[in-house]
């Protein structure tokens, strides 16, 4: 928990604008260019090293919007300072988020090259009627062929699949992840479709974990599957309550200081991040109560659980003020939890009902 950092690259652009997506992005016009976005990532960067400055970086993951869009000299030259400035683990990941159409040798040579050695691509399905109705600029031959293409140069790639899109029913989302599993993939993260939607999730999520699980790729998160082994780094670390550090308009930090958790949230004001002159974070001590919800709803959201040891650690070894003991044995006798080797974790159906069974779990709520 207190030796290694990650460190999560905010790309906030994208060429289009996809109509059910509400994550934070902005469409991508040229004279983007004329900011000087190096310097604005190495002053976020320098804003926060009083944090991470002792640490090991285990990984370095690339988001967004659309990263893949990003010149290749800008990231390299962002990595170079992190490579060059900060202690970095030996096999440090380096992964970065893909749209199949940026995909091309030369790129992915030049991603080699400068340290990635993970790419995850955006998928989303092998439907082209899906595609069309998502308004995605890919089609299926397309996606399909970065996913080749990629595996030639990362034996770890990774897809993003949705599920729940209306008309979907009609190509079958349980084919589309047979077919996924037959990809040289060994990892997929599966999302439910947030748009004007009553999709009826519990029932199909249950379907696809058997589909994936037969095929060797297991659920570790709550939507993300993948072959033994090649689990996201970043993903693990921020759900096992690990540092990890954001740079980027809107991206956020949680990193343990002095016994505290403490959150910094960069400024979403494109304007403001735009100026490498102001510094944009607000800092947060999470509450004790607050610190041990985060580590309940993360950890368990995960097929490994929670360590017993280290929420004793967290309530400053008085778990009893913070946790309802009542209502632990009352969810392991309903068989929604299980304690096996110091761990405590949900069972599949327990997993479904995680926001009630947190709530449950906290003393006087
Ligand atoms: C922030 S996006 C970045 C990836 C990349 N720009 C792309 O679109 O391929 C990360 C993932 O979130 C998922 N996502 C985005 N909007 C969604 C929505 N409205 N409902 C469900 N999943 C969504 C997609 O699977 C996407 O690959
Ligand atoms: S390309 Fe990705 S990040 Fe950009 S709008 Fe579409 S889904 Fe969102």
């Amino acid at each position: 928990m207190k030796d290694s950092t990650c460190i999560y690259i905010h790309w906030p652009w994208c060429k289009n604008i996809c109509k059910y997506c509400d994550y934070y992005k902005f469409k991508y016009k040229e004279d983007i260019d004329s900011i000087d976005i190096y310097n604005c990532f190495i002053r976020d960067l320098k804003d926060l090293e009083e944090y991470f400055h002792d640490k090991t970086i285990a990984s370095i993951h690339i988001g967004g919007g659309s990263p893949s869009i990003m010149k290749t000299k800008l990231l390299r030259n962002i990595l170079e300072f992190i490579y060059k400035n900060y202690k970095n683990k030996k096999n440090i990941e380096v992964s970065l988020e893909a749209n199949p159409e940026d995909i091309f040798y030369k790129k992915l040579k030049e991603y080699k090259n400068i340290g990635i050695n993970r790419l995850n691509l955006g998928v989303q399905s092998f439907s082209d009627y899906v595609l069309s109705f998502l308004g995605r600029s890919h089609d299926k031959k397309q996606a399909i062929s970065s996913i080749y293409k990629s595996s030639e140069y990362f034996e770890n790639t990774g897809i993003d699949l949705i599920y729940g899109i209306p008309g979907d029913i009609k190509e079958s989302f349980e084919n589309q992840l047979i077919y996924a599993t037959e990809l040289p993939i060994k990892h997929i993260s599966i999302y439910e479709f947030e748009y004007q939607n009553n999709f009826k999730k519990n029932y199909f999520l249950s379907k696809y974990r058997k589909i994936l699980e037969q095929k060797k790729f297991f659920l570790y998160e709550l939507n993300s599957y993948s072959l033994r082994g090649y689990q996201s780094f970043y993903n693990a670390s921020v759900l096992g309550m690990n540092n990890y550090i954001g740079i980027g308009p809107s991206s956020h930090s949680r990193v343990w200081k002095k016994n505290n958790f403490i959150k910094l949230r960069n400024t979403k004001n494109i304007k403001k991040w735009s100026n490498p002159t102001i510094n944009n974070y607000k800092k947060e001590i999470l509450s004790q109560i607050n610190a041990i919800e985060e580590f309940l709803f993360l950890g368990l959201s995960t097929s490994d659980g929670i360590s017993i040891k280290k929420l004793q650690k967290l309530s400053n070894n008085d778990s009893t003020k913070y946790i309802n003991v009542k209502n632990i044995n009352d969810l392991k006798k309903r068989r929604l939890l299980f304690e096996k080797k110091g761990r405590l974790f949900l069972s599949d159906k327990g997993m479904l009902l995680i926001n009630s069974i947190v709530s449950n779990l906290i003393a006087g709520n």
